[in-house]
């Protein structure tokens, strides 16, 4: 495609039945805000949307869950879900709701224009009905066992443990989720979209068409589907929660939340357009309208073949790519919100972007993070210290160090101003980093329109590296030392001084606008720091070098990024353990798909342990450390000495109640840095049935040994 007229870019819209946590983020947000936000430096012709998908069963069930109303339900989380996104920067143009009016209309025609052409057909068919409850049991509404591994807890449309997608009448010992009565059978009728006429459609539009474009995971699903049979599938439900049926015929009868959720693209883009004053139908309409969904994996189904099928027959255009990503571990076990493994988008927020000074600065970093390990081709792996690794050792040391050190440089040698480019003297070093500067404009690019978005991130990285090189190599902090008698720095030497500050900080608003896509909110203080506007981020200027006008004043550096400390790290690991062993306990235990147990540490020989120096102490004094919610700072009287302790009990004890009590001090520690405060041992605590640590009484004297 050459470059198209305009683009409607969509990412999935989540459930509105609960919080969302960071592997959707990195799935279907991050990338697609990556995307469009390069499209609109781009100038493109761009609108985002997503919203609140808020019908199904996944709604109901959570009402149930929580003794509500499903509305309820999805006021409640549709908020949350909105501030969540646009606190870690997602962009989207509208971020509308499937509960809207518009929505609904929206869905009702596309169905009764599907209908009226005969592109549906009606089935009567035996569906499982609960007496109890009196009504018929599709989707989570039914559980059994899996006929494909076994599983007892498979719902009636798909079966998580292994992944396949089912029908209620394949599960073995079928049971209502409602009564947990065995079903009966009773009769009745529903739409159906007959995907099996479309198989020659699909086979060619995706296996032969997009066989080079689309990635081979995506593809290979497709693949799958279409050579396992495709059925006609039911796109109405006898449910009272959705988009009702039109029509008599559609009395007590909803639609299919995945017929009517994608339909939440356009229903979007309407108001969109409503609210701005455009028209919605090109974006939908126009063959020269570039349609991309971001979406996870367990979306694509969905994506690539029912609703690209809904689309044709209802006369739109076709995505041109669904770039789904895989999903994302954490912490050597699968993300899962239901057993509280997982990061919650809210929870990041609260624990780092509301807490302190700077939070944008930990927006930023997430989004960093998530890029560089998005499971773009396969599964990966969240780890709290693969976050502190990528933060401290690329975020700060190389991008935000190569521009704190150009400006605090620019500002010691070149009275802080943009230096004069002394062109007869440029060398071979500073032709090449010239060179880079431009290739990596293109290199970006390149990989930013093939979806390739950990690739585009690390070349901008590679950039600031290379920047931190050429500095080292040109050394302007050795070359100011050639001074005259007058202690002035010689004219040649000033005039390379000037040439390696000019290009690194040309370097530097190359950066800026590089990063934009992926860290909005460091290329606009990055912006501020150069005194420019917004103009600078337009991409038509990367790789030029003359964004920044000579003898023009620059700010003061700022601080980009902070380092992650090792104790928050601790801290994270432990409040996930806490958070799912919580959940664990309080929920019934069931055959779940398994968390593996924390395993055993390695055994250790006897030397090992007695290396460790434990002695008795008791606190003297315990206070709150600022901006720490975890930490208490405590004096320990250990007999002969007393030392600081710093450590992370404060969300299970109240300094004032602890002072007095006995403990065991882990005593040769090495020292560590916590929040400024040297700490200088380790206390130890016992975890009681509710996560909380508590205190191993002990009443020997001081400074005994332990052992
Ligand atoms: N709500 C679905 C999910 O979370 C995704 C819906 S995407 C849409 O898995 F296309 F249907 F909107
Ligand atoms: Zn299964």
């Amino acid at each position: 495609m050459n470059t198209p007229k305009r683009y409607l870019i969509t990412s999935a819209l989540p459930y509105a039945n609960g919080p969302k946590h960071i592997g959707h983020l990195a799935g279907a947000y991050l990338p697609a805000d990556i995307y469009v936000r390069y499209l609109r430096a781009q100038k493109r012709d761009v609108v985002f949307v997503c919203g609140s998908d808020e019908h199904g069963a996944a709604i109901t069930m959570q009402a149930m869950k929580e003794k509500t109303t499903p509305k309820a339900i999805v006021d409640k989380y549709h908020a949350l879900l909105e501030s969540n996104m646009k606190d870690l920067g997602i962009s989207f143009d509208i971020y509308h709701r499937t509960s809207s009016p518009i929505h609904h209309e929206t869905a009702q025609e596309f169905f009764n224009t599907l209908n009226d052409k005969g592109d549906l057909i009606i089935k009567e068919s035996e569906q499982y009905f609960d007496e109890e409850a009196q009504t018929f049991l599709a989707d989570r509404y039914i559980m059994g066992t899996c006929p494909i591994c076994s599983y007892e807890k498979a719902f009636g449309d798909q079966c998580e443990k292994c992944g396949t997608s089912l029908s209620p009448e394949q599960l073995v010992n079928p049971k209502s989720t409602l009564s947990g009565q065995t079903p009966s059978k009773k009769k009745t009728s529903h739409w159906y979209l007959p995907l099996d006429q479309h198989e020659s459609f699909l086979r060619e539009w995706i296996l032969e068409n997009h066989k080079n474009d689309w990635k081979s995971n995506v593809l290979g699903q497709c693949k799958s589907w279409i050579d396992a049979g495709l059925q006609p599938r039911a796109v109405t439900r006898d449910l009272d929660w959705g988009v009702k049926v039109p029509g008599e015929a559609g009395a007590g009868k909803v639609l299919y939340v995945w017929f009517d959720a994608p339909i939440g693209y356009i229903s979007a883009t309407k108001q969109w357009a409503l609210d701005h004053q455009k028209d919605w139908r090109p974006y939908w309409e126009d063959k020269d309208t570039k349609l991309v969904h971001f979406i996870g994996k367990d979306n694509i189904v969905f994506h690539c073949i029912i609703f690209p099928v809904m689309l044709k027959l209802h006369g739109n255009i076709l995505p041109e790519n669904v770039p789904s990503n895989e999903f994302m571990n954490l912490e050597g076990d699968k993300m899962s919100t239901s057993r509280g493994w997982s990061i919650e988008m809210d929870e990041y927020i609260t624990d780092f972007v509301k807490k302190e000074n700077g939070g944008d600065m930990m927006v930023d970093a997430l989004r960093y993070y998530l890029t560089a390990i998005a499971p773009e081709t396969k599964d990966s792996e969240f780890t709290w210290k693969g976050f502190q690794d990528a933060l401290n050792s690329e975020l700060v040391a190389v991008f935000g160090n190569f521009v704190n050190r150009t400006f605090v440089l620019m500002h010691k040698l070149c009275m802080g101003k943009v230096p004069p480019l002394h062109v007869d003297l440029l060398d071979g070093t500073d032709h090449k980093i010239i060179q880079d500067i431009k290739h990596a404009k293109t290199s970006v690019e390149q990989h930013i329109e093939n979806y390739k978005y950990r690739d585009a991130l690390f070349e901008t990285i590679d950039l600031a590296r290379k920047g931190n090189k050429y500095m080292q190599d040109k050394q302007p902090w050795i070359v100011a030392k050639q001074v005259d008698e007058n202690g002035v720095v010689t004219p040649e030497a000033q005039c390379n001084i000037d040439n390696a500050l000019h290009i690194c900080l040309q370097l530097t608003a190359n950066l800026t606008i590089l990063i934009n896509p992926f860290l909005p909110l460091t290329a606009n203080k990055l912006c501020h720091m150069m005194k420019v506007v917004d103009k600078l981020l337009d991409w038509e200027n990367a790789g030029r070098l003359n964004l920044l006008s000579v003898g023009y004043a620059l700010r003061a550096p700022e601080l980009l990024f902070r380092k992650m400390e090792d104790s928050e790290v601790e801290m994270q690991v432990q409040k996930l353990k806490l958070k799912s062993e919580k959940l664990m306990e309080n929920t019934p235990v069931t055959n779940e798909p398994a968390k593996a147990a924390a395993p055993l540490k390695p055994e250790i020989q006897f030397d090992d342990f007695a290396k460790i120096d434990l002695k008795t102490g008791t606190i003297i004094s315990a206070e709150k450390v600022e901006k720490a919610d975890k930490l208490l700072k405590l004096e320990v009287d250990l007999g002969t000495e007393k030392r600081t302790i710093v450590s992370g009990i404060a969300m299970h004890h109240q300094p004032e109640n602890i002072i007095g009590q006995k403990v065991v001090v882990v005593t040769n520690l090495a020292p560590r840095k916590m929040r400024g405060i040297e700490s200088n041992g380790m206390i130890l605590m016992a975890e009681d049935a509710d996560g909380k640590l508590v205190f191993v009484n002990s009443d020997v004297a001081n400074g005994s040994n332990v052992s």
